[in-house]
């Protein structure tokens, strides 16, 4: 394997692997219960060939509902986290250092390829054709993403404002012409789904979770701290308490 090119897809989140595992959220039971009932697959017992796994938020998720995962990142740092969460026991998962546009998999063994909050890093045509490859004729291919809902409350509408102010490459809520990476128009059966949901973080937790995006990965480090800082004045201003209800919602789009 050519180490070059991974090393280099890998880059931008291994330099904020810590802030990601420690900050970023959860996807919520009900995308793990739509993503059985889209995809007709039975997560439990399936063989799921989660892409972009990063430090391993959904294949704990999978693997907690009885899949066996084959977890894939092209980020050293983001794997390494993934595999010291791991334990040893059933059911298994396989950490693989490789790039999801061409992966070291066989043709046909797979139920599921998972995309959570990766397919946009991929090549749009290329990652799906590799998808559709390992999959078994009757599997299935799905993306997901867990998006602040900022029109849902004044504040977070607030709060990414002043990123879109500050970030050359803010691409979120607060931009006009936002919308989900369009892994839509890849197929022509697909079942999509919006999953309201509320997360109770911590103000540091949520400034974590901040500084784990890939649009602060790229500014100078005095600069990142002097935003995060305005954010967490403005944070504790509304929230004296310190915990934070965000609205959020997962985009799920499952294709055959
Ligand atoms: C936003 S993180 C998502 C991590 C995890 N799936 C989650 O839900 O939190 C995006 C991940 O995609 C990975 N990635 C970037 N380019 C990739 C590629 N060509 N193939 C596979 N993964 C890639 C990054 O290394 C990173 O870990």
């Amino acid at each position: 394997m050519n180490m070059g090119p991974i090393k280099d897809l890998g880059r931008v989140f291994d330099r904020v692997a810590d802030a990601y595992d420690a900050g970023r959220p959860c996807y919520p039971d009900e995308t793990y219960r739509a993503l059985g009932e889209l995809s007709g697959v039975e997560l439990d017992g399936a063989l799921t060939v989660d892409v972009g796994a990063g430090t391993g938020i959904m294949t704990r998720a999978l693997r907690a509902r009885g899949s066996r995962v084959i977890a894939v990142d092209p980020g050293a740092e983001m794997l390494a986290r993934l595999v010291s969460r791991s334990d040893s026991g059933p059911p298994a998962v396989a950490a693989v250092l490789a790039d999801g546009n061409a992966l070291p998999l066989a043709d046909g063994v797979a139920d599921l390829v998972t995309y959570a909050q990766s397919w946009h890093w991929l090549d749009p045509v290329a990652s799906i054709a590799e998808a559709r490859r390992v999959l078994r004729p009757e599997g299935a291919i799905a993306g997901c993403w867990n998006f602040n809902h900022a029109a849902q409350a004044e504040w977070l509408a607030a709060y990414e404002a002043r990123l879109a102010e500050a970030v050359p490459a803010y691409y979120g809520p607060a931009v006009e012409q936002w919308s989900a990476p369009p892994i839509a128009s890849a197929f022509e059966v697909i079942e999509e789904r919006w999953i309201p949901w509320t997360r109770l973080v911590g103000i540091e937790d949520f400034l974590l979770d901040l500084r784990s995006h890939s649009y602060m990965a790229a500014l100078p480090p005095e600069y990142a701290d002097e935003l995060v800082e305005r954010q967490r004045v403005e944070l504790r201003r509304e929230f004296p308490e310190g915990m934070l209800p965000v609205p959020m919602r997962v985009y799920l789009a499952v294709g055959r």
